[in-house]
């Protein structure tokens, strides 16, 4: 258990104020991650109010094809990956629930309950309320925990087999070594027998991979410095906002599109009394984002304790959807 899981699980559903063990957290990560020859700033902190405010609205930009897609997959082929999983699981989502995604599949497969999994209480409890007022057939069960690490289920679905459910591509934002590590994680955690919906994005175009990240609108754009900003306003930080500029580009050697904020200029700044300079041109990456085929997911699968079962995708090939069952 890291010292954000400790912290989460002792904080129950319904505060919100972030702590002073959490501004620790935030604060030595920045400094950390800003004293590495390549800056970089662990994308956890992408999501306070803002942020995650930032972050719907990207969901639903044109260039950013990703969540409709993965949508209209679970809507074509609901039928059918309803057969195959069969009713009577609990689903243990890892993340907080969709009110769009979430009900795409929990209509479908008469589920013996509803387990949704989140580091942030918050994101938790406003999901639930949607939810569960849906839903009176099965009881919705909250766990605040951080789920890279095996999670402790609620002994009221202890006897259940599980469908682990993981959609929007969140995978992505892992390195495939982490991602390996997560999904051995989700293994222990769903036990025998269970299976694992996956929502991966497909590698495809550069430019309609890049447009995704930098959108026309700017909002990719506010999202990423609100980073820069929230460091500013939560760790009385100097950083001068004006001089970065928001910057996305697929790394093809790491299939993956990368989020940086980079300097215009020549900029020194402080963060908790430790001074940080950045040269023109100069970086600090804030997120990763990989991609996958068919072949490469299911060998990342594979590694990670799962065996693919089936896959689904749009007419485009733009996303993938796995369904697989545990090795
Ligand atoms: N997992 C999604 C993706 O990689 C969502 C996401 C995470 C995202 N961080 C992001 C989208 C930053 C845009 C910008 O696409």
């Amino acid at each position: 258990m890291d010292m954000l899981t400790t912290l989460a699980s002792s904080t129950l559903l319904g505060q919100s104020a972030p702590t002073d063990d959490m501004r620790a957290a935030f604060l030595a990560d920045v400094t950390i991650g800003l004293a590495y020859p390549q800056k970089a700033v662990p994308p956890r902190w992408f999501y306070d109010h803002q942020g995650s405010e930032l972050f719907e609205e990207i969901t639903r930009l044109p260039e950013y094809y990703p969540t409709r897609t993965e949508i209209g997959i679970l809507k074509a082929h609901g039928a059918d990956i309803a057969a195959l999983i069969g009713p009577g699981r609990a689903v243990i989502e890892f993340g907080a629930g969709s009110a769009v995604k979430t009900p795409l599949l929990l209509d479908r497969i008469a589920p013996a309950a509803y387990v949704p999994v989140d580091i942030s209480g918050d994101f938790l409890r406003e999901s639930c309320e949607v939810l569960s007022e849906r839903y009176d057939t099965f009881p919705v069960i909250p766990v605040v925990a951080d789920f890279t690490d095996p999670v402790e289920l609620p002994l009221a679905v202890a006897q259940e087999a599980k469908l682990g459910f993981f959609p929007g591509s969140t995978i992505g934002n892992l390195t495939p070594s982490e991602a390996v590590e997560l999904l051995r994680a989700m293994r222990e955690t769903l036990g025998d027998g269970a299976k694992l919906l996956i929502g991966m994005d497909l590698i495809k175009d550069r430019a309609v991979l890049e447009a995704a990240y930098d959108d026309a609108m700017g909002i990719t754009a506010q999202f990423n410095l609100n980073l820069a900003e929230r460091i500013n306003r939560e760790l009385g930080g100097t950083i001068p906002v004006e001089a970065l500029r928001h910057r996305a580009r697929w790394n093809a050697l790491d299939a993956r599109v990368e989020m940086h904020l980079e300097a215009t200029r020549d900029i020194a700044f402080e963060v908790g009394g430790v001074r940080f300079f950045m040269s023109a041109g100069e970086t600090i990456h804030t997120e990763n984002s990989h991609k996958y085929d068919s072949a490469s997911a299911a060998t990342l699968l594979r590694a990670g304790g799962w065996e693919q079962q089936t896959e689904y995708t749009d007419a485009d090939e733009q996303f993938l959807v796995v369904l697989a069952q545990a090795a």
